[in-house]
């Protein structure tokens, strides 16, 4: 087994990460490898609660840079409760989401623009970056197709198909900005062929 590393997934709303996240644990655990697997916003109690703040269709008034400062206070108790010990420990970190999701949905979805995200990201991240991105790369019109429709209880996924548009168009800036990082799967693929094909990116990458 090689040493720890920082693995983000990302991708827009119905794009399979929770399934790809859920299979890619299954697949550390038959081969002995003990990853620890985080979700954000999310991954502690404190950030559970700002996650229910945010998400929460009733606060729908919410200004875009509270949501931007918001996303960014959760991955702030994230790394400095979980993710920079584990780092530290040499553990394999796996993350659905991360910075590249605050780029597209704040960045770009709501017109935050790249130096204000930058600034956030910085101040939340003392300086940890993801090692690999594993971009699951689904347009948004045909992410929304195969999930049977936006989520009516959530209020980001219930933005609207121009959102998720932006949201799609800004992980496209991501990849361009961050070539060496940031892995593009097609994920209008079958669940099995996504997986072998993320599997197959680890072990090129020397993860695993
Ligand atoms: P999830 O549906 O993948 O659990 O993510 C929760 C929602 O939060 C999803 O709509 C994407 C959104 N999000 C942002 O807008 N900015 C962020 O920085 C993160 C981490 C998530």
């Amino acid at each position: 087994m090689k040493k720890g590393a920082f693995i983000t997934i990302e991708g827009c709303e119905g794009v399979g990460k929770s399934t790809q996240t859920a299979m890619l644990k299954d697949y550390f655990e038959s081969i002995g490898c003990d990853a620890m697997f985080l979700r954000e916003p999310g991954g502690t109690e404190i950030s559970e609660k700002i996650r229910s703040v945010i998400l929460d269709t009733s606060n729908e008034g919410m200004s875009g840079i509270c949501e931007a400062l918001l996303y960014s206070a959760a991955r702030a108790q994230l790394i400095e409760e979980v993710i920079a010990p584990a780092l530290l420990q040499g553990r394999i970190v796996v993350c659905d989401r991360f910075t590249d999701s605050t780029f597209a949905y704040q960045g770009c979805a709501r017109e935050l623009g790249e130096e204000v995200i930058t600034r956030l990201n910085d101040i939340a991240c003392c300086g940890i970056t993801p090692d690999i991105t594993i971009f699951l790369d689904l347009e948004p019109e045909a992410a929304f197709r195969r999930k049977g429709g936006a989520d009516a209880d959530d209020r980001l996924e219930s933005a609207g198909i121009d959102f998720h548009r932006r949201v799609y168009d800004g992980y496209l800036k991501c990849a361009a900005a961050y070539p060496d990082r940031f892995k593009r799967i097609d994920a209008s693929f079958d669940a099995d062929t996504i997986h072998n094909s993320i599997v197959k990116l680890l072990k090129t990458a020397g993860v695993v």
